[in-house]
């Protein structure tokens, strides 16, 4: 029996951090033997938001070498860059002639992010691809006809926009595309370390997340100034940023130190000096292996622009297949 086919992606904006990896990363490099599977480096939706050309061209190639330095295995997934993969341009044109208006107003990520360029004190300007942005994403998942797709919370809209845009293509034409299923995974909810009222993300800035590459000292320094107590305890509840320590440890794999440090906790004997300690000496051991593996993929850049662009060409060469179906079901001529 053939495997059922996953579908993911992520965007080149800069290092994978704790957030990315527990929350996305490290899961699909254990599904990978169970399912087929497709991961993309989608550059093309980097460009939605203010960004500066070169600094997409080098993140775009790291974020290759990022995740095959956590596990995803080149010999068994396919890691594609999503420009180089052409089909998933053009499927988003169809897809942007199917998709509603009103349905895609309604997106909270646009609005979110919109919000962002206006408050901000650089640009006002909001693009079209930033509105038509899930179209794009729909395109990457149904381009491969993807059964599953491994998602967190904050992308279950846009998954949902994917699913009704292959059942309307389905109804308007013929049944061609499966409905994509979201894959939920049980996921940590990490917080920002400097506010712990956060979700921890790049886009707040430097202090609030911790990458997998930036190296010892800095883990520990961030580690170690992370908000604990703000003051007011709220009865026998944990504080968000002592419950995002434990999380982290826990995320860890390290249930010994975990356990040990929630009896001192429920005791009223816990230093947060050691919890943050073991906290970052947990990630230390987690993120060395992993930034070192980089290292060493990116002391050869041309290998992995190489493999990437196989890897990317592999990915056409299904792509074509889906779109060329496409073409002839929607009154297009063939290509060929
Ligand atoms: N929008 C996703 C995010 O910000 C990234 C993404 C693009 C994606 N295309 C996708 C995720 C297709 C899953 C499937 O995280």
């Amino acid at each position: 029996m053939s495997k059922k086919r996953v579908l993911s992606c992520i965007q080149p904006t800069g290092e994978i951090h704790l957030g990315n990896y527990f929350g996305a990363v490290k899961n699909w490099a254990r599904i990978q033997d169970t399912y087929d599977c497709f991961y993309g480096v989608v550059d093309l939706h980097a460009m939605t938001m203010p960004y500066d050309p070169k600094e997409l061209k080098e993140n775009t190639l790291q974020m290759v070498a990022e995740l095959i330095a956590c596990g995803l295995d080149p010999e068994k997934s396919i890691i594609f860059i999503q420009s180089l993969v052409p089909q998933h341009t053009e499927l988003t044109w169809i897809f942007n002639c199917i998709a509603s208006y009103g349905e895609l107003s309604r997106m909270t990520q646009f609005k979110d992010k919109s919000e962002q360029i206006e408050s901000s004190n650089k640009t006002q300007f909001i693009s079209a691809g930033l509105f038509t942005y899930p179209v794009l994403q729909a395109a990457d998942i149904l381009i491969y006809k993807a059964d599953y797709v491994p998602v967190g919370k904050d992308q279950v809209q846009h998954l949902e926009l994917s699913r009704n845009i292959a059942a309307r293509f389905n109804r308007q034409f013929k049944e061609y595309f499966p409905q994509p299923e979201p894959l939920l995974t049980d996921i940590p909810k990490l917080v920002s370390l400097a506010d712990p009222s956060k979700k921890m993300s790049k886009s707040l800035g430097e202090k609030h997340y911790v990458s997998l590459f930036e190296g010892e000292v800095s883990i520990r320094k961030k580690v170690r100034s992370a908000v604990t107590d703000t003051g007011e305890k709220q009865g026998d509840q944990m504080s968000p940023g002592v419950e995002n320590l434990f999380n982290l440890i826990k995320a860890c794999e390290k249930s010994t130190e975990y356990n040990h440090l929630l009896n001192d906790y429920q005791s009223g004997t816990l230093r947060y000096k050691d919890l943050k300690d073991t906290t970052a000496d947990a990630l230390i051991e987690l993120s060395e292996p992993i930034r070192k593996k980089k290292e060493e993929l990116m002391a050869d850049k041309a290998a992995i622009e190489k493999l990437a662009r196989t890897l990317s060409q592999k990915a056409s060469d299904i792509a074509s297949d889906t779109l060329a179906g496409v073409r002839k079901l929607t009154g297009l001529p063939d290509i060929k």
